[in-house]
């Protein structure tokens, strides 16, 4: 397992298209049980008002992270909230620092936020984290060296007028030399995963390289789906989530109501989620990517470990990149392959295969 990698703040807005999970997730559950990440990934759960949420992660700056948000969406309007975050640079009338100042945090998790304050003031904490640095930089580092400017495709104003103009702006073949040269597999294991990366040669399970997957995925998402409505692209490509149209889940205002109205009770955990599994029943599991950075062998029997009382029909949704350590499904539980492609096409960063897990 990668403990070293996963410490500090590497998640801040979510590489994961949550409303994959937001749609599974059962209505008047009891307890879901969700791996923390950037936070980002599990607050639109909360719009279910679950009676309990039981929230994992190794790095406590991620679990600090989920507060923060958490915090905001309580004391602060809408606007002031996607302010707050880095959303929308425009609509409030408070600084960040005013607003930060209206939040009830521990003394512990205020004096972490003022310490590196000078870094998320000026634009929000969603451009935080370790990862989302890394990806702008090789989306700034395309537009330099391609000499691309990518904000007419997402400026359209429809899926066809972004088709009419495709050609001119997004070049194919430049950006599957542009991944093979710099976004590759070495960088990413050398810069980013400090050699933890999944995708590296020695630990993928998939066969093709990881330039190969992200050019062959990003290029069929410029070609077939409408770039103005993808945060996950606006990150890399414009450095910015530009346009409302593609704010994640977590920025929808109906659940961002429900979330401020809900009577949650939430539960910390900074452990490995492999022994939290087996603590307790719940009757909703979103995993994250986080198989990908296990072994076979830690993760073979996991399903055999967990408690008998998880209720039928529960679902316990697996993402990996590029690598999956194969785990034996066993009766109670089943998959269904053609449901975990789908999911696969349906969520916007198309970075995961799915298993989504049900109890029979
Ligand atoms: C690969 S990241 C995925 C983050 C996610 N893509 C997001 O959008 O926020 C997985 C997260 O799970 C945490 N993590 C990884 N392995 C874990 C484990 N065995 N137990 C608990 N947390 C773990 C990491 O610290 C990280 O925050």
């Amino acid at each position: 397992m990668a403990e070293v990698y996963f410490q500090g703040l590497n998640y801040s807005l979510a590489n994961e298209d949550t409303w994959v999970e937001y749609k599974l997730a059962p209505e008047n559950a009891k307890s879901y049980f969700a791996v923390c990440g950037s936070g980002s990934r599990v607050i639109p759960l909360l719009a279910k008002n679950p009676q309990e949420l039981h929230i994992v992660d190794l790095s406590e700056a991620q679990l600090k992270l989920f507060r923060l948000r958490l915090e905001a969406i309580k004391k602060l309007t809408y606007e002031e909230y996607l302010y707050f975050l880095g959303y929308d640079n425009h609509s409030s009338k408070e600084s960040r620092a005013d607003l930060f100042s209206r939040l009830t945090l521990s003394e512990d998790d205020q004096q972490y936020w003022k310490h590196f304050e000078k870094d998320w003031l000026p634009s929000g904490l969603i451009y935080l984290g370790r990862w989302e640095r890394h990806f702008m930089m090789l989306g700034r580092l395309f537009q330099r060296l391609t000499f691309s400017n990518l904000l007419p495709l997402f400026a359209t104003h429809s899926f066809q007028e972004q088709q009419a103009i495709r050609e001119k702006y997004w070049k194919e073949k430049l950006f599957i030399l542009y991944t093979r040269i710099v976004m590759n597999e070495w960088v990413a294991n050398k810069l980013l995963y400090k050699g933890h990366f999944a995708g590296a040669t020695d630990k993928k399970t998939m066969k093709m390289s990881a330039a190969d997957y992200v050019s062959s995925e990003f290029n069929d998402l410029f070609k077939n789906t409408w770039v103005k409505s993808n945060y996950f692209l606006q990150l890399i490509f414009l450095n910015k989530v530009t346009f409302k149209e593609a704010f994640p889940a977590e920025c929808d205002e109906a659940l961002f109501d429900k979330i401020k109205h809900g009577t949650t009770k939430i539960f910390f955990h900074q452990k490995n989620l492999l022994e939290l599994l087996k603590e307790r029943p719940h009757d909703f599991y979103s995993l994250s990517d986080t198989f990908s950075y296990m072994s076979d062998s830690e993760v073979a029997n996991f399903l055999s470990s967990l408690p008998e009382e998880i209720p039928h029909k529960t679902l316990m949704v697996i993402r990996t990149f590029m690598r999956k350590p194969s785990f034996q499904v066993v009766s109670p539980w089943s998959e269904q392959i053609e449901r975990n492609k789908q999911l696969a096409k349906e969520d916007c960063t198309r970075m995961y295969e799915f298993s989504v897990l049900e109890k029979t």
